[in-house]
């Protein structure tokens, strides 16, 4: 008797969940084409077809670390923080995969007066390292306060900006990463941070044309801002445009240009942010 009762059970809940099941389907699956309909003007946002990274140059106790997030719709998740030796006085960085990157030291010493010291008499004792799966070395030095790093579109050239030489080191990738200088371009200014039009691949500048005004803040006199486009960089003969100045009554300390689809968004390094259209 109890057998015939569970077998009975049974039956009924099998055929409430076959029930279910079949009006689950049809609740899915709309049976109809899709018709394609679009607006005029429908573009992918390029970058968001993947997972976005995150890498942030950071300073604790007035150490270096490079910290690795990653975005999941709207959160920041941290993953990891990458210590090296010889990543002691981190600037700036490129990243050219997972876990891989281009970085500047713009020290060579960590202890403040004798960095200081150094900014003073002009030691030219900065680098470039690379970090990557299973090896970190030193790929270029000699650098004047090396500071920001980019890489072109076709990513065979890295660009770094040499504060204090007042200019930008054009280098090759070789094929174990090393670097090798092409050229570099006086520019006459303080070359801050770096960035590449992802559609042209010309390098913008966020530059001090004051550094002293930057060192010795004046609020009467404050420094300037200025902003430089330099086009064609591997050619003979590159084009370089002053795109933005301004005497620190608008922008203060400009240290970096971002372009992209002809805006172009100015940052400074404790001031305001300026946005212009091309
Ligand atoms: C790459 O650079 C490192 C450090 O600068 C150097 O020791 C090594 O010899 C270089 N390798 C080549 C092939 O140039
Ligand atoms: C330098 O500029 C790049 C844009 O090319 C930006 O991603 C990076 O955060 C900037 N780094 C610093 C230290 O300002
Ligand atoms: C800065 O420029 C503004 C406008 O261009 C001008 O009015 C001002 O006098 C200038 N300031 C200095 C300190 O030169």
């Amino acid at each position: 008797m109890a057998k015939l009762l569970a077998l009975a059970v049974l039956g009924l809940a099998l055929a409430f969940v076959g029930e279910r099941f079949v009006t689950f389907r049809q609740r899915m699956n709309i049976p109809h084409q899709v018709h394609p309909v679009e607006p005029p003007n429908c573009h992918l946002v390029p970058g968001l077809d993947s997972t976005v990274y995150l890498y942030v140059v950071n300073h604790p106790h007035k150490k270096s670390t490079v910290e690795v997030f990653r975005f999941e719709g709207d959160a920041l998740f941290h993953l990891k923080t990458i210590r090296h030796e010889l990543l002691f006085s981190v600037n700036d960085l490129v990243v050219l995969g997972p876990e891989e990157f281009y970085a500047t030291n713009d020290h060579y010493f960590t202890n403040e007066f004798l960095a200081q010291l150094e900014l003073f008499l002009d030691l030219q004792w900065t680098n470039v390292i690379y970090y990557g799966p299973g090896q970190v070395k030193e790929v270029a030095a000699g650098l004047s306060f090396a500071n920001g790093i980019t890489i072109s579109p076709d990513k065979k050239y890295i660009y770094v900006a040499a504060v204090t030489a007042h200019s930008i080191h054009v280098m090759k990738r070789l094929d174990n990463e090393n670097l090798t200088q092409e050229k570099v371009l006086h520019l006459g200014t303080l070359v801050d941070n770096l960035s590449v039009d992802p559609a042209t691949g010309d390098v913008w500048a966020g530059c001090h044309p004051n550094g002293m005004k930057l060192l010795l803040y004046d609020p009467t006199d404050p420094p300037g801002s200025e902003v430089i486009r330099i086009q064609n960089i591997l050619s003979p003969k590159p084009i370089v445009t002053t795109v933005y100045a301004n005497n620190g009554s608008v922008l203060q300390g400009s240290t970096v240009a971002a372009v992209y689809n002809q805006k172009v968004l100015v940052g400074t390094l404790f001031h305001r942010t300026l946005y212009c259209q091309l």
